[in-house]
């Protein structure tokens, strides 16, 4: 039996069959991801909720969590006068509002926090908060450098409260239903994946705009610095922390994160095995540290390479995230993805150009090969099949459902500390590997970074 009989016509009507119901039917069998532990009785006492860092983040996350039913906001700490004075006038002026976020850690009367300040702060702020008896949201990154992962998933253990980090495509029906197909088998073998950030504007380079009414009077320098090594008042770098290395680890663990967790979840896998990365600042020059663009490339064990790569120069449209397999490929948009059919064809025409009339004719009979040279019975092509998430809920919102969801129905986070770890170091390895100009690698037995060379 030839090759081509192999991948005929029945694998085709098969294939076909289920490209229909992928078509008609993916996820209509199964909840949405904002039903997807929802099932918490509304009788029970809400979770009181206490916010930290209400900046741009934060204050999303709290008009999200101010939207779901079982949860109740009673609190936000932060060290601008501005983002506090904008927390009572979006949720409530009779929520708490403090400079020190202690008071909301140890405020008795609150079950969970929400921690949404400057990386630098993540591991201290979530550590004090479990130690508190407190469930915590943190967001990604959820580590400043990979040596803190550890740390993380120790205190989340030992605590035994819901800790999820932020890092919302998990959360998406979106996500899910595309995970499924990857793990089915309708892509065959992926081998390659590549992700996608990219932005043009001042905001997406991080220069974000400082308030008017910013000053000594208004700002916390000192609550700002924390554990970060001490600087003169700085306007800038309070406001556009993520251009400093003191704060932020840059592209890497701040936008790459998200495609990091969404492939580590789609196909998943947890950790990588090296890492090599390329980056600059070339364009957006003004006292930024860390690069404007950087491309890297994250091998894994389990037989694939995921490229990453993000510009600050340039805004044209690409897709998130692309899975490319040997029998199809998925491009992925965080919120829909289209799904193509394309098993693996075959077309001698190229090699046969040289051959005489005759030997072709004789080679077409054999193989059973039509008169563009393919296989008469080797599959065809299959139309793409769009996928949209039936849930149209925002994906902070279905995020931050499924964390509530967990803490009061006793249930797992979609998003541990492990995974956040993870997610986070391939980001610290980028980062590890542009600063050194070497491949980095991860050692899965002693659970360190070793750079090469
Ligand atoms: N999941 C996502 O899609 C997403 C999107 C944006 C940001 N984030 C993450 O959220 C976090 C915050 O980012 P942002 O863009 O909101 O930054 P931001 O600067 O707008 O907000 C950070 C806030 O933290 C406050 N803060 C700093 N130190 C504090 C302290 N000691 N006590 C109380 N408040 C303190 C600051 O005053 C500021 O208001 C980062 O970790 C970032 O990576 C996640």
């Amino acid at each position: 039996m030839s090759r081509h009989d192999s991948i005929g016509r029945r694998q085709f009507l098969e294939e076909t069959t289920l490209l229909a119901a992928v078509a008609s039917g993916l996820g209509a069998a199964r909840p949405a991801a904002a039903q997807i532990n929802n099932s918490a009785s509304l009788s029970v006492k809400p979770v009181r909720l206490g916010f930290i860092g209400v900046g741009i983040r934060g204050t999303l996350l709290m008009e999200a969590a101010k939207g779901i039913a079982g949860a109740e906001i009673v609190a936000a700490a932060d060290c601008y006068k501005g983002h506090l004075d904008r927390a009572k006038e979006l949720i409530s002026p009779s929520i708490q509002t403090t400079g020190d976020y202690r008071q909301v850690v140890t405020r008795p009367d609150i079950d969970a926090v929400v921690i949404a300040t400057p990386d630098h702060w993540h591991l201290q702020m979530t550590r004090e908060a479990l130690a508190a008896g407190k469930h915590v949201y943190i967001e990604k990154p959820m580590t400043h450098s990979w040596e803190e992962g550890e740390a993380f998933i120790e205190a989340a253990e030992k605590s035994g409260k819901v800790l999820q980090v932020g890092s919302q495509y998990p959360s998406m029906g979106c996500t899910r239903e595309a995970a499924e197909l990857i793990k089915s088998g309708r892509l065959g073998q992926v081998t390659l994946i590549e992700g996608r950030i990219h932005r043009n504007t001042a905001t997406g380079a991080w220069y974000y705009p400082i308030p008017p009414d910013a000053s000594p009077e208004t700002v916390d320098w000192k609550s700002f610095l924390g554990p970060a090594p001490a600087r003169e008042f700085d306007l800038r770098r309070f406001f556009q922390w993520r251009l400093f290395w003191d704060y932020s680890g840059g592209l890497p663990t701040d936008l790459f994160v998200h495609l990091i967790t969404a492939v580590h979840y789609m196909m998943g896998v947890q950790e990588p095995e090296s890492v090599v990365s390329l980056g600059g600042i070339y364009h957006w020059k003004e006292y930024r540290e860390v690069p404007d663009q950087m491309t890297a490339l994250v091998r894994y064990p389990e037989g694939f390479v995921l490229q990453l790569t993000s510009t600050a120069n340039n805004g044209h449209p690409a897709p998130l995230l692309k899975f490319y397999g040997t029998a199809g490929t998925i491009e992925f948009n965080g919120d829909s993805f289209t799904y193509f059919y394309e098993p693996r064809g075959e077309s001698f025409g190229y090699s046969t150009h040289s051959w005489p009339e005759a030997t072709i004719a004789e080679f077409k009979r054999r193989m059973r090969l039509n008169d563009r040279l393919q296989p008469i019975d080797g599959p065809a092509v299959a139309p793409p099949v769009e996928y949209r998430a039936p849930n149209d809920e925002d994906s902070t919102r279905a995020h931050m459902r499924n964390w509530i969801d967990a803490i009061r129905t006793g249930g797992k986070p979609v998003e541990d500390a492990r995974a956040g770890h993870h997610a986070a170091l391939v980001g610290h390895m980028c980062n590890l590997s542009y600063k050194s100009g070497k491949p980095v690698t991860w050692n899965k037995k002693t659970r360190k970074v070793e750079t090469q060379g």
